[in-house]
Order: structure tokens, then C-alpha cells, then sequence
């Protein structure tokens, strides 16, 4: 089998997949209020989900992150994770893990940690519940403070990632940081992109570049640069005072691409080979023409030979530029 490497030698080893379009909370940055979803006729089966998974398995895929909208208010997810944890048994998948919004954690975490799941990412911009309330509109604080707690009796590492978002959490920098410190969370801040089709001068006033995040953090702490890389776009520090590993996301301020190791599918079947371009393959047809997984394997292949180089965000000259009009919902982020 000849491994995916795309057009500029990046070997493809991360597949990250939106199992639903849908959630339970509503994040102002993320979704509109009244968003339209998809019709559930338009949706990959759970079987066609894991079929596709496998595929990619099959090409080298060794990480997997399931991710949504919200990906435990998928039906019958379980039975997803539990299928395509037979990967990890054999060694082809390294990790199995997902991106959520805690607030079916309680529900499932400890299904989850007995399938093979090790670590858990959850989105969490503020401990404050009525700033969480006004951020998420339908998201309560005590909910996912409940799904993380639950998490972490099962035994799943958790890490927070946190939308810095200029104005609204500012002044929890330091309350964010200390909570995990005392939890033994990682965490993780992610400057905010131009996603969906909030208007261009709020999103430039939300736009808090983790640079002066940093400088806000290093006038209290001690902080070193860790070499260490995830293969994510994680740049990480260590804070000498509490000895805590905080990470960072700026696609905005710091371009990582070079390093991209990952692509997307939709819960539709849509391949997107960047997060932060349009151009993307249909997979949904290749996967019901034939139980054959050649037609497949061809339009994987296809596709990821015409990987961009990278997204083209950019905040710089007061403007957005290299806007995505899908919301991040719809591609998991
Ligand atoms: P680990 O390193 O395994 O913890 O995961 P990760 O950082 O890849 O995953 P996570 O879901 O925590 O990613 C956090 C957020 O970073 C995503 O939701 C996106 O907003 C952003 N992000 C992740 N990968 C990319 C990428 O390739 N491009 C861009 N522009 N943003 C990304
Ligand atoms: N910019 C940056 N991160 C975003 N997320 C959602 N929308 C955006 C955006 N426009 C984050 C969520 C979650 C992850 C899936 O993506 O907070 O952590
Ligand atoms: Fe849902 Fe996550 Fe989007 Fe918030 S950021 S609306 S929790 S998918």
C-alpha cells in the first residue's frame, strides 16, 4: 500500500470526522441562532461512517478524531466507536478520540474510556455559567462541568481548548489557567477564524491574537517553549510556576500548514483537504457505487493530491480575508 502524501510531501495520517452537523448548543462564533441542518436522508449510515473510516485506515490513517457539531448527540454513536475500535486492537489506529462539548460526557464517558478511548477534548471558552450561557445560548456551565468530572473518573485525560475571544474572556485568562492547573488539565487556546457568516467587523472585534495572550500570561509566569509537537497545530509552553503545559492555535497570527498532517470528512461524505478552503471531494458517491472499496480508495487519492498548501486567513490589513463560508460546524473544526 502506498502511504497518502500529498503534493508537498506531507504524509496524510490524521483523519478527523463530523459525524452530525448538529448540536445541542449554539456557540455565537460557530452557528447562527436558527441554523438549517441537514436532512438526515443526506447522511452518511453509521456503517457507511465506519466503512469510510476503515478506508482511510487502510491508507495509513493511524489518528482518528471523531468530532460534529456535536458528536455524541449522534444517534447511536456508541455503536460507531464500538465498531471502529476494533482498529485499535489490531495496531492500524494508534488513537481513537473526539472533540465535544462535554455535555453528553456524563452520559458516555465511561462507555467511551472502555473502547479505547484515552484522551477527550472539550470546548470551553469561560467558568463564568452566565458569560458560558450568553456564549454557547443553549449550553449550561454545571452540564459540562459534570460531563468533564465524569470523564476524568473514567479515567480519560481531558484537555480544554478555549476561544480566545477579545472581550469576553480576557479576564478569565488567569482563572482559566489556574482551574486546570488544579484539575490536571491540559489546555489549549485557538484564536478565533473566519468561519460561516458572522460579519467582518465582529469578528475583527472579537480577534484577541494569542501573541498578546501570552505576553498577558509570561507577566505572571515564567513560561519556556516546549520542541514538543502532537502533529497538530499546537504550539506548546510550559509555565515554571505550576509546571502546566498550555498550548496554543494561531492560524491567524502564526501559520503552521507546513506541518499539516490531517483532512476532514463530513457526516455527508464530503472530503475537505483544508479547513480553510472550499475545495472538496465527494466521497458519498465512490462509497454507494460499490462494495468494492477500490472506486473509494481511487477518490481519496484523487483528492488528496490536490491538498492545498494551506488556509488563507488573514486579519492583518483590518480586513478578513481568505473567509470560509461554511460554519465550523459543518467541517468539526
Ligand atoms: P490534539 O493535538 O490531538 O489534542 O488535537 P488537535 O489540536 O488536532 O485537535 P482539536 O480538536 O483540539 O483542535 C482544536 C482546534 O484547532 C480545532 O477545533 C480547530 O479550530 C483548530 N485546528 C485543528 N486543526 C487545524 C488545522 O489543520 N487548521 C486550522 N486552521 N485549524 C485547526
Ligand atoms: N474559530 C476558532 N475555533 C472555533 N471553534 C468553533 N468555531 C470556531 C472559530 N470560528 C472551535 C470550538 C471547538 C472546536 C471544534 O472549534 O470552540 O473547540
Ligand atoms: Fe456546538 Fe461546538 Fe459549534 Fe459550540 S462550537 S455550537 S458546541 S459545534
Amino acid at each position: 500500500m502506498t502511504p497518502l502524501i500529498d503534493p508537498f510531501a506531507r504524509p496524510i495520517s490524521y483523519l478527523r470526522v463530523s459525524v452530525t452537523d448538529r448540536c445541542d448548543f449554539r456557540c455565537t462564533y460557530c452557528m447562527a441562532e436558527h441554523m438549517q441542518f441537514l436532512p438526515k436522508k443526506d447522511l452518511l449510515t453509521l456503517e457507511e461512517l465506519d466503512r469510510l473510516c476503515s478506508t482511510f485506515i487502510g491508507l495509513g490513517v493511524e489518528k482518528l478524531r471523531i468530532t460534529g457539531g456535536e458528536p455524541l448527540v449522534r444517534r447511536d454513536i456508541l455503536t460507531f466507536f464500538r465498531s471502529v475500535s476494533r482498529h485499535l486492537r489490531t495496531g492500524a489506529l494508534k488513537e481513537l478520540t473526539l472533540t465535544t462539548n462535554g455535555s453528553q460526557l456524563a452520559r458516555f464517558a465511561d462507555d467511551l474510556a472502555a473502547l479505547g478511548v484515552r484522551r477527550v477534548n472539550v470546548s470551553l471558552d469561560t467558568l463564568d455559567p452566565a458569560k458560558f450561557a450568553e456564549i454557547t445560548r443553549w449550553g449550561r456551565l454545571p452540564q459540562v462541568l459534570e460531563g468533564i468530572a465524569a470523564a476524568k473518573k473514567a479515567g480519560l485525560r481531558v484537555k480544554i481548548n478555549a476561544v480566545a475571544l477579545k472581550g469576553f474572556n480576557e479576564d478569565e485568562l488567569f482563572g482559566l489557567v489556574d482551574w486546570c492547573a488544579g484539575e490536571g488539565q491540559d489546555l489549549t487556546f485557538i484564536e478565533v477564524m473566519p468561519m460561516g457568516e458572522m460579519g467582518e467587523e465582529m469578528r475583527l472585534d472579537q480577534y484577541w491574537p494569542l501573541k498578546d495572550l501570552r505576553a498577558r500570561l509570561a507577566e505572571r509566569f515564567t513560561l519556556t517553549d516546549l520542541a514538543e509537537r502532537t502533529g497538530g497545530p499546537a504550539r506548546y509552553v510550559r509555565i515554571g510556576e505550576t509546571g502546566q503545559k498550555i498550548g496554543f492555535i494561531t492560524p491567524l497570527s502564526h501559520n503552521f500548514c507546513e506541518s499539516c498532517n490531517r483532512v476532514r470528512v463530513t457526516c455527508t461524505g464530503e472530503l475537505f483537504m483544508c479547513l480553510g478552503q472550499e475545495d472538496m471531494a465527494d466521497l458519498r458517491a465512490p462509497l454507494r457505487a460499490s462494495d468494492s472499496d477500490a472506486g473509494l480508495e481511487a477518490a481519496i487519492r484523487a483528492a488528496i493530491a490536490r491538498k492545498p498548501k494551506g488556509h488563507d486567513f488573514d486579519y492583518s490589513r483590518q480586513r478578513v480575508a481568505g473567509q470560509v463560508s461554511r460554519h465550523m460546524s459543518h467541517t468539526g473544526g
